[in-house]
């Protein structure tokens, strides 16, 4: 059941104030080539680097964009380093999500006094053109949030990058924003995670999922939206729950060798064009069957996309009271069954696709069982 947890008023104190996602770090095996990919598959651009020719001398990173997505792909250079021993443990994954403020000294005092681990204490960093002030504390796993004051800053990323001026590579495919982020964590552990964001970040319940929701013949998950005070940020958390055969969540759990992010929701305003342009660069997504689609306008009305045009890119629809809302799911970005992305744009609907979930998992199974994995 899908609850909307009251909007923070103006007579709440927010004490983490969000301005939003400032980036999302990624430690890889390659990140040369996890960048290629994201660049010409996904369509963003090469912004900045940092490596051995800027004076870094054990990691290299790449940044690159699209509208306000921005990702950060970072390898270690060699062996025994936490960046290399996270690729080993994780495979390729999400280090860092990190969240844009007006104080980073401040939010890490604010969220450390509340018992977040600090994982970085403040800095503050300077080049040429200005600072930047950055804070980490440790969440779910291995990852971790920074927070990150570039107020004064107007450079390309962060100082000690190298600006990249134009990406003649880049295959944009109108991706605009980040629109939410979810982490899978283990057995009967979603509500202290869930707690974590209302205790240490002030964010509250904004919808939750149990597993009469999400359940097929097989597999079950619950979940619970956590969203920040101007629910500019919004991270569910999902627990594995009891189901004839292993879960998703417990696949993911098993390949990433722990809690970790399990997808990255990027948002569009025009998911016909984007999807187009992902599929003929080579973004593999889960189909559905054709039944889905002629159960279709029974179950959610009239929409303006034709919905041929939505059963040839395999695109999901859902209807709650404010508006609807379409997505779809890449497979799996890496040959670990771990992070994929969802693609969604919303016509006035805040909900996650509850009336997808059935549809969705059935579809996620059959690549499990693929993968000899279900
Ligand atoms: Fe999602």
């Amino acid at each position: 059941m899908a609850t909307f947890a009251p909007r923070t008023t103006k007579n709440d104190q927010d004490f983490l104030p969000l301005k939003g996602t400032d980036h999302v770090e990624f430690y890889v095996g390659n990140a040369r080539q996890a960048a290629y990919y994201y660049r010409t598959a996904f369509g963003m651009s090469l912004v900045a680097y940092a490596g051995p020719e800027t004076g870094q001398r054990d990691r290299a990173s790449y940044v690159v964009e699209q509208g306000k997505i921005r990702f950060v792909f970072t390898t270690a250079l060699r062996p025994g380093s936490p960046i290399a021993d996270h690729v080993a443990q994780h495979g390729d994954g999400v280090r860092v999500i990190a969240l844009e403020v007006d104080d980073a000294r401040q939010s890490w005092l604010e969220t450390t006094a509340r018992g977040a681990r600090s994982v970085a204490e403040p800095a503050e960093i300077a080049d040429d053109y200005g600072r930047v002030t950055t804070s980490s504390i440790a969440a779910y796993g291995d990852t971790i949030h920074t927070f990150v004051d570039r107020g004064h800053y107007k450079g390309a990323f962060l100082p000690g990058f190298r600006a990249v001026h134009e990406d003649t590579v880049a295959r944009p495919t109108g991706l605009k924003h980040v629109d939410h982020m979810v982490g899978n964590v283990g057995w009967h552990a979603m509500d202290q995670w869930v707690e974590f964001y209302a205790q240490v970040m002030g964010f509250q319940l904004y919808q939750h999922f149990d597993d009469k929701d999400i359940s097929t013949e097989y597999s079950a998950l619950m979940s619970k939206v956590m969203a920040n005070g101007n629910g500019f940020v919004k991270f569910p958390i999902n627990e594995p729950a009891e189901g004839r055969r292993k879960s998703q969540i417990e696949e993911y759990l098993e390949f990433y060798q722990g809690p970790g992010v399990q997808h990255i929701a990027l948002a569009t305003d025009d998911i016909l064009f984007t999807v187009a342009r992902l599929q003929a660069q080579g973004v593999d997504f889960l189909t559905v069957p054709h039944t889905y689609y002629t159960e279709l306008a029974a179950r959610v009305g009239s929409i303006d996309e034709p919905i041929e045009e939505l059963e040839r890119l395999g695109i999901l629809v859902d209807r709650d009271p404010e508006g609807y809302m379409l997505q779809i799911f890449t497979r799996p970005v890496e040959d670990r069954p771990t992070l994929f992305f969802e693609i969604i744009q919303r016509k006035g609907s805040r909900s996650f696709g509850k009336g997808n979930f059935k549809a969705l998992f059935e579809a996620i199974e059959r690549e499990q069982a693929l993968r000899g994995n279900l």
